[in-house]
């Protein structure tokens, strides 16, 4: 019966990050860096206001798209730190997660055949939401630019078909963010077309050094863009399930529809756990970015000091380094460190192919894991040259 199976569900793989964390589990003592949540628990303020919640039995259905004065904390939220504007009653969706807020999206916009062009290498959780959705990826190779997403690159890859754009800033795998004049340049070049931006902003908090910017901010873009953010990353959060949508008035009512016949709304003590993330805990993500920052420079310096090629990444947590000089594929370089140091990284190609020559290597993890990780590292590449 297995062949009655939706072939586009049949052909997804599952995530290669995955396949490597399930690995490590077999391995007693191995040390992993390769999970993209934070190694901070969720601040407790938060966790009462979801008992709370909880014991006011707050446990019916809200909204459809979510409870209002929790878009108001969002509206409020985006505005004060990012400056975009956007009104809680009909521009904003409370979802189940960032992840979430991309099928919803991806849904609404793309029909059979629709080219949706992604900067690569990149997040995997994108392509097998485009594929569901009838739409083709189209990837820019980044590699050779900073893995960066620039107006040049992007132009020649616009065609007729192309029905989104998605920009992932702070990347995740890369790190690397877009200066306010790079995203000028993109948006005078998406300005007239004739398609959507897709800008997935949940690593929004962890921007080290600089302000983050959204390209929703620039002019006409407002309105062709839908931004995606969510709490798992800034407050700590990724098992509340809580992510939003920012889009006009016209994009978020059809939305709403797809959100409405897909789980109804988002869970209710989660909402209330979050009104108080972004009311009370509006700076909650500040302590742990400075820790962020203070690791990504530790693990940046050993890495360079171990003769390793690497672009600083300036958000989110992860580093990308390559790995090309020493002669193995990402996954052999990755199976190796960890069969004979017991150390877990990601290889790049879970990434789409355009990652291969690189490992993720995320530092979401305590200062004496990263240490010890990094110590092995240092050994095994030194066994290699
Ligand atoms: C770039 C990116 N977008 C979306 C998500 C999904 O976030 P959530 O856990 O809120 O669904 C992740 C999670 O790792 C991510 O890295």
């Amino acid at each position: 019966m297995e062949h009655l199976i939706n072939p586009l569900v049949r052909e997804i793989q599952i995530s290669g990050i995955r396949k490597i964390s399930n690995l490590v589990s077999t391995i007693p003592g191995a040390l992993t860096l390769t999970i993209g949540q934070p190694d901070f628990p969720t601040p407790r303020h938060i966790i009462e206001a979801g008992q709370r919640a909880l014991d006011q039995n707050k446990t019916v259905y809200t909204q459809n798209p979510g409870l209002l004065e929790l878009r108001e904390a969002v509206a409020n939220f985006v505005h004060v730190k990012y400056g975009q504007t956007y009104r809680p009653a009909d521009e904003i969706i409370v979802t189940a997660g960032a992840s979430q807020a991309v099928d919803i999206t991806l849904r609404t916009i793309l029909t059979p055949g629709a080219e949706v062009i992604i900067p690569a290498p990149i997040y995997p959780g994108y392509e097998p939401l485009i594929r569901l959705a009838g739409g083709v990826p189209v990837y820019v190779d980044t590699r050779e630019n900073g893995l960066k997403l620039t107006a040049d690159l992007l132009e020649p890859y616009l065609t007729d078909k192309t029905r989104c754009v998605i920009l992932c800033y702070p990347s995740n795998p890369t790190g690397q963010v877009l200066s306010e004049k790079e995203l000028a340049d993109l948006a005078q070049l998406l300005a007239d077309r004739e398609l959507f931006i897709l800008s997935d902003e949940i690593y929004s908090e962890l921007v080290y050094g600089q302000q983050h910017y959204s390209i929703a901010t620039l002019g006409k873009l407002r309105e062709k863009t839908i931004v995606i953010n969510g709490l798992s990353k800034s407050h700590a959060m990724t098992g509340w399930r809580i992510g939003f949508t920012l889009a006009p008035a016209y994009l978020t009512e059809h939305m709403t529809k797809v959100h409405q016949y897909n789980v109804t709304c988002a869970s209710s003590v989660s909402q209330y756990a979050a009104l108080e993330a972004l009311t009370v805990g509006v700076d909650d993500a500040l302590p742990m970015r400075s820790a962020y920052e203070a690791r990504r420079d530790y693990v940046y310096d050993r890495l360079v000091a171990m003769g390793i090629e690497l672009e600083k990444p300036d958000g989110a947590f992860y580093l990308f380094p390559s790995i090309a000089k020493f002669g193995l594929s990402s996954m052999d370089f990755t199976m190796k460190l960890l069969q004979e140091e017991h150390v877990a990284v990601v290889p790049g190609d879970a990434f789409t192919s355009f990652g291969e020559g690189f490992i993720r290597i995320s530092y979401a993890y305590s200062q004496e894991v990263l240490e010890e990780s990094l110590n092995r590292l240092e050994r095994f590449i030194g066994k290699l040259r």
